[in-house]
């Protein structure tokens, strides 16, 4: 078998061979096929690139049809039982895992970062009373690039290394204060006795006590949601920062643009969709017509369904096990029982099967963060806070990758050519 694929361009006869690597054909090497000496080369169409791989990576692997997601080779399931979000994000950024004192030196250095410089607070302060937290948080990332310059020194490697450090340690310090600031409630500095999700929560709950404890149960739930978020290979928001990066642009403007693209409705705003629905079914007695309603296509049932998982998502699984948990402290969300029984009817519809539609990771995450009493504009700053360690993994990875070039498609222009410009004067009178 030659690894190699033979191209017969019907329109001049001709025949190519273009090599096959991993997979995939260069896109680059269709330009060769040309229907006449003076056409432009063969281009590939893809919208939304849905076939067309961008970039080679070992952060991430998924394998959708039997429901894998993997980072740097470990499980989803194994990282987010028994490691923390703070260990998965060293793993996902340096490719392996930390030694004893590599993990107490990156926990030690990102505790030590999670303040902000005070004109980030006054600015914040400056929004307007009910700015919405993932505005806030996008902003205030791209500021933190006007505090730290050096953060344009992309190709050395110490540089890129502290700046990482810097995003991890003050996203969820922004994070909370963007929570804190539609609230109308003071802002709370970073406490450094507390580990870094503990210390998230002390930063949103905080009021006047000296010392915000959290149950360790929400803690624990709270990394896991992290772990579970940190990276998702070539999703819509890594592939901003990807795009952004690919400029030589600093990290931060990078991110921001990632937080930007996670902002949309289709990629970080399911699990508020999955909310209402489930508050709009409102009991168990309507989830037949409620169903009908969806196989009739008249809306779908949000939570259900993914571009790349035709299987169950590995994630909702686990999310599952943390919802029990987190009820154990908060106390059951009425909602959940819905949930559960349109789950069960659904998994056993042939409609739902035979278009593999399974719960996605946003099916039970809105209901626990709910029972945290976030609101829901609240939930795709939980899912930034997360994904940072991933989008950092990437762009690290794409700036020390020598095969990157500035992101740049090509188009099919569809539009006019060649037309003679009449000067206003005339085309008016
Ligand atoms: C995630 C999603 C956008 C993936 O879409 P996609 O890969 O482009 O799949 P398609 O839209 O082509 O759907 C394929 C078929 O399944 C149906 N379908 C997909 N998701 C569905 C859902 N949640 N409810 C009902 N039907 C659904 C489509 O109507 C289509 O049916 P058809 O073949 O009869 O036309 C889609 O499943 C969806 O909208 N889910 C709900 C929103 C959601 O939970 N998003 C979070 C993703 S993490």
């Amino acid at each position: 078998m030659t690894d190699s694929l033979t191209v017969r361009d019907n329109r001049t006869g001709q025949e190519y061979e273009v090599p096959i690597t991993d997979g995939a054909i260069k896109a680059a090497d269709l330009g060769q096929i040309k229907a006449g000496e003076d056409a432009p080369g063969l281009a590939v169409y893809d919208p939304g690139f849905v076939n067309t791989a961008s970039c080679r990576s070992s952060v991430t692997y998924i394998d959708g049809e039997k429901g894998i997601l993997e980072y740097r080779g470990y499980p989803i399931e194994q990282l987010a039982e028994k490691s923390s979000f703070l260990e998965v994000a060293y793993l996902l950024i340096h490719g392996s895992l930390p030694t004893k004192a590599e993990y107490e030196a990156w926990a030690h250095e990102i505790t030590y970062h999670t303040f902000v410089h005070e004109n980030v607070r006054t600015f914040m302060q400056g929004f307007r009373y009910d700015a919405h937290p993932m505005g806030m948080l996008m902003a205030s990332v791209g500021a933190l690039s006007t505090f730290y310059p050096d953060a344009r020194n992309i190709s050395d490697a110490e540089n890129r290394h502290i700046q990482m450090v810097r995003m991890i340690a003050k996203m969820p310090t922004l994070g909370a204060w963007s929570f804190r600031h539609a609230q109308g409630k003071p802002y709370v500095y970073p406490d450094n006795d507390l580990g870094y999700t503990a210390n998230f929560l002390s930063m949103l709950f905080k009021m006047s006590e000296s010392k915000f404890g959290a149950d360790e149960r929400l803690v624990k739930a709270l990394d896991v949601l992290f772990i579970l978020h940190a990276d998702h290979e070539q999703n819509c928001s890594t592939n901003a920062v990807r795009s952004v990066g690919s400029s030589q642009v600093d990290p931060y403007s990078a991110v921001a643009a990632g937080i930007g693209a996670l902002y949309g409705p289709l990629h970080g705003g399911a699990n508020e969709a999955v909310l209402r629905m489930l508050k709009r079914i409102g009991t168990k007695e309507n989830i037949p017509d409620f169903i009908k309603g969806v196989k009739e296509g008249n809306e779908r049932l949000m939570g259900f369904g993914h571009r790349v998982y035709k299987n169950y998502d590995p994630r909702a699984t686990i999310i599952k096990k943390a919802c029990d948990d987190v009820f154990e402290v908060t106390g059951v969300n009425p909602l959940l029982e819905i949930a559960q029984e349109l789950e069960k009817i659904a998994l056993e519809d042939e409609y739902f099967v035979k278009r593999k539609l399974y719960p996605n990771v946003d099916f039970y995450s809105g209901l626990i963060y709910e029972a945290f009493q976030f609101p829901p504009e609240m939930f795709t700053v939980l899912f930034a806070i997360g994904r940072t360690p991933g989008w950092l993994a990437q762009w690290s990875e794409l700036v020390q990758d020598k095969e990157q070039k500035i992101a740049r498609p090509k188009q099919i222009y569809t539009g006019d050519r060649t037309l003679d410009f009449v000067p206003a004067s005339e085309r008016w009178s």
